[in-house]
């Protein structure tokens, strides 16, 4: 049985002002036992957050795929755990289209990650052009095919489909095409890693808000949300949490 992950993304916001929104949110995660929340901050809040959260995981949003180096501006996995992050995202949307990442380097960094004993949360997802196209099922399943790092497992890896396109726009797929993408990432999962395939969640992002989290989380092979501007305050967000619940 897989518990609901409900994962915040606060991308390139929060300053210590905001820390009472990390207290606030770890408040009610404490209050809702059922469910797996975890709040991914910028590198400079790590710190900081982990020190007001009573044990929230507090995860950044990248990595470098090296463990140490001259790698100017980058953080390694060390460096995360040592200033006490316990998870990182890789392979964010944004992070393919402004910084040029590829699946490659998705894989590189999910795997050093894993070095370092951090959870994993690993993500895919079509452009508009793509799914106009009608490509969106083979582009996610070709992002985890190239993604997917060794020993791939539950423990520590989870899944985050995203379709650009609904990321802050206010738009989201139907709850049938939302069904359908997770369906055939967890056949593709199969494929890959057997029946390790059923343990991996498969979260969902792109415009997740406490109005729509409820539907999104009751579809098959949803196993929660991962979640941008909707998490930046424990008022929007702890209903996403709620709705998890
Ligand atoms: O990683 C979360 C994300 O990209 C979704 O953002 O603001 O649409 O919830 P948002």
């Amino acid at each position: 049985m897989r518990r609901k992950l409900v994962a915040g993304n606060w991308k390139m916001h929060g300053l210590k002002a905001q820390l009472g929104e990390v207290e606030a949110i770890a408040a009610e995660a404490a209050a809702n036992p059922g469910v797996d929340v975890a709040l991914c901050v910028p590198f400079t809040l790590i710190a900081p957050a982990v020190a007001v959260a009573g044990g929230l995981p507090i995860g950044a949003q990248d990595l470098h795929e090296a463990d140490k180096g001259a790698h100017t501006g980058c953080i390694s996995g060390a460096m995360l755990r040592e200033c006490g992050a316990t998870l990182t995202i890789v392979g964010h949307s944004e992070r393919r289209a402004d910084q040029h990442e590829t699946s490659h380097d998705a894989w590189a960094k999910a795997a050093a990650a894993r070095r370092h004993g951090l959870q994993v949360i690993l993500c895919c997802g079509e452009t508009d052009a793509e799914r106009d196209a009608g490509r969106a099922e083979r582009i996610v399943q070709s992002q985890i095919e190239k993604s997917l790092p060794e020993g791939a497992h539950g423990d520590w890896l989870t899944l985050a489909y995203e379709p650009r396109w609904a990321i802050g726009t206010g738009k989201t797929p139907t709850l049938d095409e939302i069904g359908s993408i997770h369906a055939i990432a967890r056949a593709k999962l199969r494929t890959m890693v057997g029946d390790a395939a059923a343990g991996i969640r498969i979260l969902y992002g792109g415009s997740v808000t406490g109005a729509n989290a409820a539907d999104i989380l009751a579809v098959d092979n949803v196993d929660g949300a991962l979640v941008g501007g909707a998490s930046l305050t424990a008022e929007k967000f702890v209903p996403i949490i709620r709705g998890a619940a």
